[in-house]
């Protein structure tokens, strides 16, 4: 029911995507850049509900007008997520490690390039970028500089939805730094 009409008319390919990284990264916090009406948060929220999640839900929006829309709509479907009205660079939130980060804010090039820099360091298992494909400037951002962070590895898209996930060498050692696993791990 979920995909076939989730909030805010998701594509349901999209919505498979965002649902999978979800359910395989496990419990944790998840943080989203854009939060425009509030639907992509209740979809997470739902889904994580559904699988029995308590990681905390964040989002991120640099538009302060947005915030009735978003309170209202999280409480139809009464989801707790903490939105942030700032602008996602520089990053609010620089000592969350979230499970799974959602790339939809700044839709320029040097907007969606500024949220992969700031979400790389800090995201444990899957970076999910919207609008691949039909937007400039966030696909230009996952061409060139997602697919060649070396953290990263690219999994795939769906129609709009570029998922990447972190390489299994790469293990959390500390403030913001990733580092080659060793031997003794
Ligand atoms: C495409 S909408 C987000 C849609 C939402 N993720 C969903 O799927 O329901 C993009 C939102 O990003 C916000 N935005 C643009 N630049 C931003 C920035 N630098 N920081 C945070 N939000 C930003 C816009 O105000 C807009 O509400």
């Amino acid at each position: 029911m979920i995909l076939e009409r989730s909030p805010g008319g998701r594509m349901p390919a999209d919505a498979c995507f965002l649902q999978a990284c979800i359910m395989e990264a496990g419990d944790g916090e998840y943080v989203e850049t854009g939060v425009y009406g509030g639907d992509s948060l209740v979809f997470v929220g739902l889904v994580k509900r559904f699988l029995g999640h308590t990681g905390k839900i964040y989002g991120i929006e640099k538009d302060a007008s947005r915030k009735k829309k978003i309170e209202s709509t999280l409480a139809l479907y009464n989801i707790n997520a903490e939105v942030i009205y700032k602008s996602s660079f520089p990053f609010p939130l620089p000592d969350l490690r979230p499970v799974v980060a959602y790339i939809d804010g700044d839709h320029t090039f040097e907007g969606a390039s500024a949220d992969w820099r700031s979400l790389s360091p800090i995201t444990q298992r899957f970076l999910v970028c919207h609008d691949y494909h039909i937007n400039p400037g966030p696909t230009k951002m996952i061409d060139e500089v997602a697919k060649a962070d070396p953290a990263w590895r690219y999994v795939g898209c769906s129609r709009f939805t570029a998922v990447f996930e972190r390489s299994d060498d790469t293990v959390y050692v500390g403030r913001a730094i990733w580092t080659t696993k060793t031997e003794d791990g």
